[in-house]
Parts: C-alpha cells; structure tokens; sequence
C-alpha cells in the first residue's frame, strides 16, 4: 500500500471538506493585510477583526514596533546561533528570565525558543514511567503532545469537574504507591477555547489532601489575568501553590517564545532536560529585547489591561442582554454557541465578513459537540466600545436572518465571495 493513500481516506472526511474550502484561503489560511489592529483588510475590504489574541494590542504599538525595528538593526535574526545551552545565550535572555521570574513571584525562569514545543518538554522532562499525569479535559494540544511523549501513566477528569479530579487523585496515588511515582496535575490558567479559567483556587486546594505538583499553561492568562497580570494563579490568589507555570509571548506579548516559571531547583533541571530548548535553536535577538520591552510594558501599563476588561465586559455583557449563549466565560476569551450545521456555520462567517464587514473566527465539529457552531471572538485592549456596538448589531441582524430562514436553502458555493 502506498503510504499516501490514506490522504484521500482523511481529506475525503468532514474535516477534509472544510480544509478544501479553506484552500481558497476563506475558512482556513485566511489573510489579514495591514497593521495589526482591530481594523484590518480581508481580501482587500476593512474588517472588523475579533480573531487576534493581542489582548493588549501590543502587537502594532509604535513603542514595540520601535524596539524590534532597533533590535532586528543592531542584531539581525541570527545571533545567537545555536541552543541556549552551547552557543545561543546573550546576557539579554538572561535579563529577561530575571525580570519574568520577579514578575511572577518565583525563585526563576526559563526562556524558550517556541512555546508549544516548550510545553511538551517541560511534560516530558518532569514524568517518567513511574508517575501518572492528571489532566483536564479540555487541554490544548500540546499538553496532549506532551503526555503522549512521555511514559508516564494518564488520567483524564472532565474540564474543571473536582470530584472527577479527586476520583482520579485517588487512583494515580494508588498506583504511585507500588511504582514509587509522582503525580503530576496540569491544567490550564485560561481555556482559549471556550473562555473558563481552570479552577486553580479548588485544584490547589486538594494539595491539603493529595501530594502531586500543579503546572499551569497559563498562555492566555498570562498579562490578562490578575491585579498585575501575572496570570490565572494570581486572579485566585494561588501563585504559590502553582508548581511549574508556562507562558507563551504568542498572545498577551503579541510575539513568539515562551518561558517557564517555578522554583530555581525545577527551573534548573528543565534547562538541562528540555529536548526542544536543548536540540534546538535559541529565542533570536530582536525577540528577546522586544519581550523585555513587552514585559516592561505589560507591568508599566495597567491601563492597557483597564481597557481590554472594559471592551471585554461591554461585549459580553451585551451579547448576554441581547440573548446570545455566550456559555460562563471569565476570560476575555468569548464564545457564542450556536445550533445549525458546518454549512450554516460557513454561511453566517461569510454574512458577517461579506456584508457587516466583522470578521470572527468559527468553529465547528470535532472541536466542539456535532450541531454545535462557536464563533469565538478576541477581545482587545485596542478596541472601542463603538466596535462592539457595531458587532452587536450584527450579531442580531445575522440571528433575526436565522430565524427567518434566510439561510435555510443556500448553500455555501451560492454566497462564498
Ligand atoms: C493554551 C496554549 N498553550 C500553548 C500554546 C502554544 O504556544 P506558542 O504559540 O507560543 O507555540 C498555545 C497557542 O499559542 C495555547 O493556546
């Protein structure tokens, strides 16, 4: 058999379909042109973007763009070559780890090149065949990347369900008992998906009864979150109890890398155990200077986060008044939940975009339930509440068509620009 065979097998699935009309660049691998801001140009006309998880619209501030423009000038993409640990090291990402570890109220930090592979690592390195990894659900795809690169054992507990949690302490500690194992919990600060927190206030709670460690992705919790922004741990008050806590520049600090945060004994064993930090090129230089910048900035300037949680409650406070099923959540991350088919679903994305000019970001099964369509939206600290009032008429204009049946015998080739 020819290895590729099953490609036609795969792509001929409901997922194949939706990647088939996203070749055209409309679903999936769709272009935003221009600055990144909340107005941006699809196929050549503004839209109204609530798809970019630059929460604090860092992203196209003219102090960032400054600073990475002078670090790309003084250093080029290049240096340092090669990984942390052998040549790629500078003072700069040094400075960086003692700023974020400060930051985060823990003894140290680790800069890393790439945060999705960071986060398999840090699973990788801290579990071996004598421990049981106990995960919520609905963790991203690189905590299950992660386990499924380690040896050790795996229970799952339904998204934030504690009973289940416990239920599942119970047995990882019976089992730890004969291999002489570890347990180790992960969740996530922020679930990006549907916008709950991972309840790190209850899960921390059960260390008075169960002995495991806690790592936290905390990627969009991380300069959103908390007085400070120091994430999730700190909107619960629990920064202490957390173990291990990962952060990614790819959203908050609107880059790429990521860091790792505990006590200097784990932070140090990681640097020495992470296969992807340690076979693999160090975080470049205009990105290293540009998040010290950015953290400067995240710290220095609550009122971006003022203004991100002002458009954040507006929108989501509007959508509930006006009778949308926005599900419960806590983040700025916010989901509209609606029923109808993947085609409908393609139909309202191409409504919005094509004729009230909002683009948003859908989602449709296996992400979530069958007959379920999610529009998720990134609120911003760079947007105005005249954008969310102009998103809520359309939202209401888009329903009032559902419940019309404007849509009920289109289909998607009919209106697909
Ligand atoms: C929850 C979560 N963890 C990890 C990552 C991976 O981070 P990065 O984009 O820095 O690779 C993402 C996506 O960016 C994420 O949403």
């Amino acid at each position: 058999m020819d290895i590729f065979d099953k490609i036609d097998r795969i792509m001929s699935t409901d997922l194949g379909q939706w990647a088939t009309v996203g070749s055209k660049g409309y679903f999936t691998y769709p272009k935003l042109e221009g600055p990144i801001a909340p107005r941006m140009k699809f196929r050549g006309k503004e839209v109204l973007t609530w798809s970019i998880n630059s929460y604090l619209g860092l992203a196209d501030h003219p102090e960032i763009r400054k600073v990475d423009a002078e670090a790309a000038k003084d250093w080029g993409l290049a240096y340092p070559m090669g990984s942390r640990m052998l040549t790629g090291n500078s003072d700069y990402h040094e400075e960086f780890e003692a700023k974020a570890a400060e930051f985060m109220g823990k003894e140290d930090a680790f800069l890393m090149n790439f945060g999705y592979q960071g986060c398999i690592s840090i699973i990788q390195a801290l579990t071996d065949r004598r421990d049981v990894i106990v995960y919520d659900q609905l963790s991203h795809a690189c905590i299950m990347d992660g386990m499924s690169m380690s040896l050790a054992k795996r229970f799952v507990f339904a998204h934030n369900d504690m009973e289940q949690l416990e239920d599942r302490l119970q047995k990882a500690q019976r089992i730890t008992e004969r291999t002489g194992g570890g347990i180790l919990v992960i969740t996530e600060g922020v679930f990006g998906m549907k916008g709950t927190l991972g309840r790190l206030d209850l899960i921390t709670a059960l260390k008075d009864k169960y002995e495991f460690r806690l790592f936290v992705d905390d990627a969009h919790g991380f300069g959103v979150m908390g007085k400070t922004g120091a994430g999730t741990a700190e909107h619960f008050g629990v920064q202490d109890k957390v173990d291990v806590t990962f952060c990614t520049f790819a959203k908050s600090m609107a880059g790429f890398g990521a860091f790792v945060t505990g006590d200097a004994k784990v932070v140090h064993y990681l640097k020495y155990n992470m296969r992807s930090q340690i076979y693999a090129k160090s975080l470049c230089m205009p990105m290293t200077v540009g998040a010290i910048k950015r953290l400067e900035m995240l710290r220095g300037m609550p009122e971006l986060r003022e203004n991100l949680w002002n458009v954040v409650n507006t929108l989501q406070n509007g959508l509930r008044e006006r009778g949308f099923d926005i599900g419960n959540p806590q983040s700025p991350v916010t989901p509209v939940f609606m029923q109808g088919s993947p085609v409908l679903a393609g139909l309202i994305t191409v409504e919005l975009r094509e004729k009230y000019g909002i683009f948003v970001s859908i989602v449709t099964y296996p992400v979530v339930e069958k007959g379920v369509i999610m529009l998720r939206m990134i609120p911003t600290a760079a947007h105005t509440i005249e954008d969310v009032k102009e998103t809520l008429d359309a939202f209401e204009a888009i329903r009032t068509n559902i419940e019309n049946g404007t849509y009920d015998n289109m289909e998607l080739s009919m209106i697909q620009a």
